[in-house]
């Protein structure tokens, strides 16, 4: 199992120092969720902020674009030292082209699916990307609590995946925790993202990433 810390739930007053406590207590990637107001309610971060990470650690930059237009966006985040750019399937036309684009500015290309988008959304487009998320909340904040909804498309997900015979990860992202993180597993996720889990666990970052990995 990979993990992908997401920073929207670190104290930004001690940036440097978690991200280095969280690269040393074994995180995978470091997951960058972006989001502009329009196609979820919150606003975070934008592509300046992805060399102050690559600053301070190594790890690779996994870029989740909640954002309207992304196809105008994913040049400023492959630039910025994204290594992968996940863009979700419900808000794009011409998904499979933002998708070439991703991969000729040499990333990797993910497409995430919204809590109430069914697996068969992207039939499709499986065959252009190396990773599919699967949201287990509804985009927007961190936090919230893991829907159990979403596990039969998760194995689902997991069953295309693996009959596609192609190298494509399986991420799920929102609500996992220690409680739930086994049912994600067992569903056949390869990458978990946690950010309440890591960066809010009461015994500190490095508890809270075994505490993801015994679990
Ligand atoms: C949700 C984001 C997630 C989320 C994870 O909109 O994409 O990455 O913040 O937060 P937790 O782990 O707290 O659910
Ligand atoms: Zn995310």
């Amino acid at each position: 199992m990979k993990i992908s810390a997401s920073i929207i739930s670190l104290d930004f007053l001690s940036f440097e120092d978690q991200l280095k406590q969280s690269q040393e207590a074994g995180i995978d990637w470091l997951h960058i969720d972006i989001m502009d107001g329009q196609f979820v309610p919150n606003i975070t971060i934008g592509p300046m902020f992805l060399p102050f990470c690559k600053k301070v650690s190594s790890l690779p930059l996994d870029v989740h674009l909640m954002i309207n237009n992304p196809e105008n966006h994913v040049e400023a985040f492959a630039k910025s030292g994204a290594s992968s750019i996940s863009i979700h399937v419900e808000n794009n036309i011409h998904i499979i082209s933002t998708i070439q684009k991703i991969k000729s500015l040499g990333c990797n290309a993910g497409v995430v699916l919204n809590p109430g988008t069914p697996a068969h959304a992207i039939d499709a487009i499986l065959p252009f990307v190396d990773l599919v998320l699967v949201m287990s909340v509804n985009p927007g904040f961190s936090g919230q609590k893991f829907i159990p909804e979403v596990l039969p498309k998760i194995s689902q997900i997991r069953k295309m995946i693996d009959q596609s015979k192609r190298d494509v990860l399986l991420q799920v992202d929102g609500g996992i925790n220690e409680s739930t993180v086994k049912s994600v597993i067992n569903a056949g996720a390869d990458v978990i993202v946690a950010a309440t889990a890591i960066y809010k666990y009461s015994e500190g970052i490095k508890a809270g990433v075994n505490a993801l990995r015994c679990s």
